[in-house]
C-alpha cells in the first residue's frame, strides 16, 4: 500500500489518550533496572527514542514486591520507583510521546530469591508450573506457590489501585493491566492454574473475578479513560491452559464492558482471527491487535475492521523510528535476541535510526 493512504497514519482516541498514528509499541521486559527496582537513564534514552510511537506500553512493572518475576525487572512499589520513572516519562514528553505503565504481577512464575525475606511465590492455588526460571543463581525449576487467602486477595487488589496511582504521579498517560502471559491475573482466569472451590474459582465469571476487581480498582484510582487491559488467549507461555479459551475471554469482556476501558491489547498466540472476531464487538474502547503483525497485515487488520491499532513488539526494538520506517517503505533491523534480556546500552540504545545511518553512510563516502 502506498504509505501516503495507510490506515497506519490516522490519529485515533484511546480513552483519555490522543494517538497520532495507530502504531503502539508492545510492553516488552528489558531487564535493565536495578536490584531496587529503578530504571535509569539508558531506559529514559530507551523510551525517549520510540516516542513516535502513536503510543508506547512500557515493559511489565510489578506493582508491589510480591509481584516481581525476573531479575532487574522494574517497581512502582514505592516512592523511589516514582522518582525514577518521571524521568523516563518527562523524556518521553518532551520527545512528544506518550507512554503507559503495564502493571504487571508475575504470582507463581516468580522466585524466592525476588521476593522479600525469600518469601514463597503466591497463586490462585498451589500449582507449582513446569519448567525453569532464569535468576541471579543460574537456571532453577520452579517453585510451588502458595494459595492466596481472601484477605490477600483484597490487599493485592489494593495495591494494584497503589500502584496505579504511582504510575499517574510519575507522570505516565495511562495504566494497563497485564492479563496474559500466563502471570498472575491470568493464573485466576485460567483453568489449569485456578482450582479454587470460593467466589475467585469454578465458573469462567468467578475465575475472572480477581481480574474484574482489580480493574474497578485501578480505574476507581485513575479513572476508567485512562485504564487498558492486555489479554493473551491461547499463549501457553508460563505452563498455562484453558478449557475453554473462547468462554473464558467472552465472559470477562461481557463482564468488564461496564467499566468503559480506554483500551484493550488483544494478543492471541493462535486462532487469532477468531479472536479478534469474537472479542471485538464485545469491547466499546479502542481495540488493539497484537502478536506476529508487520506493516502489510497491520494495515490489513486496519482496514477490514479488526482493529484499531496494531501493537509491534520486536521490530520496535530494532527499528526505534518505527513509525518513519513504515512511511517510507524502509527497510527493517531484526533484534538481537542475545540482548533482549541483558548487555546494558547494547542491543537496547544502539539501534541506529534511519537518520543515523544516513549520516555514518555519508562520513564513510566523505572518507
Ligand atoms: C523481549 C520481550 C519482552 C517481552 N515482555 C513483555 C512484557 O513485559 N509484558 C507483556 O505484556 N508482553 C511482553 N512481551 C510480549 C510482547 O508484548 C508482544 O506481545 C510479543 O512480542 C508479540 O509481538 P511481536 O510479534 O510484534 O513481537 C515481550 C516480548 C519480547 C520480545
Amino acid at each position: 500500500m502506498d504509505p501516503s493512504n495507510s490506515p497506519l497514519f490516522s490519529p485515533l482516541a484511546a480513552g483519555a489518550l490522543r494517538l497520532p498514528n495507530r502504531i503502539v509499541m508492545a510492553p516488552m521486559t528489558r531487564s535493565r533496572a536495578d536490584d531496587e527496582g529503578n530504571v535509569g537513564a539508558l531506559t529514559a534514552q530507551y523510551y525517549e527514542q520510540r516516542a513516535g510511537a502513536g503510543m508506547m506500553i512500557s515493559e511489565g512493572i510489578y506493582p508491589e514486591p510480591m509481584g516481581k518475576g525476573y531479575v532487574r525487572t522494574p517497581g512502582l512499589a514505592e516512592a523511589g520507583h516514582v522518582v525514577a520513572w518521571r524521568r523516563v516519562t518527562d523524556a518521553v514528553h518532551a520527545a512528544g510521546g506518550r507512554i503507559v505503565a503495564q502493571l504487571m504481577h508475575a504470582g507463581r512464575i516468580s522466585d524466592p530469591s525476588l521476593l522479600p525475606g525469600h518469601a514463597t511465590p503466591v497463586a490462585p492455588s498451589a500449582i507449582r508450573p513446569q519448567g525453569v526460571t532464569y535468576t541471579d543463581d543460574g537456571l532453577k525449576p520452579h517453585a510451588t506457590p502458595r494459595a492466596l487467602t481472601v484477605p490477600e486477595i483484597r490487599m493485592i487488589v489494593d495495591n494494584f489501585a497503589h500502584a496505579a496511582q504511582r504510575a499517574v504521579d510519575a507522570g505516565f498517560d495511562a495504566v494497563e493491566l497485564h492479563a496474559g502471559s500466563g502471570y498472575l491475573p491470568m493464573q485466576f482466569l485460567s483453568t489449569r492454574t485456578n482450582v479454587r472451590s470460593d467466589a475467585y474459582g469454578g465458573s469462567a465469571l468467578n475465575r475472572s473475578r480477581f481480574v474484574i476487581e482489580v480493574l474497578e480498582a485501578i480505574a476507581g484510582a485513575i479513572g476508567s479513560a485512562r485504564t487498558g487491559l492486555k489479554i493473551t488467549p491461547e499463549k501457553r507461555f508460563n505452563d498455562i491452559d484453558d478449557a475453554d479459551w473462547l468462554d473464558t475471554y467472552t465472559t470477562l469482556l461481557a463482564a468488564i464492558r461496564p467499566l468503559q476501558l480506554a483500551f484493550l491489547e488483544s494478543a492471541p498466540e493462535a486462532n487469532a482471527a477468531l479472536y479478534h472476531a469474537r472479542l471485538r464487538p464485545l469491547f466499546d474502547g479502542a481495540y488493539f491487535a497484537g502478536a506476529g503483525f508487520d506493516r502489510a497485515r497491520a494495515e490489513a487488520a486496519l482496514c477490514d475492521g479488526s482493529a484499531d491499532a496494531v501493537v509491534f513488539g520486536q521490530l520496535f526494538i530494532a527499528n526505534p523510528d518505527l513509525p518513519r520506517r513504515f512511511a517510507l517503505n524502509a527497510p527493517l533491523a531484526q533484534a538481537d535476541r542475545a540482548t533482549l534480556y541483558a548487555g546494558g546500552a547494547r542491543g537496547y540504545v544502539d539501534y541506529p535510526t534511519l537518520d543515523a545511518l544516513a549520516a555514518q553512510a555519508a562520513t564513510e563516502s566523505a572518507e
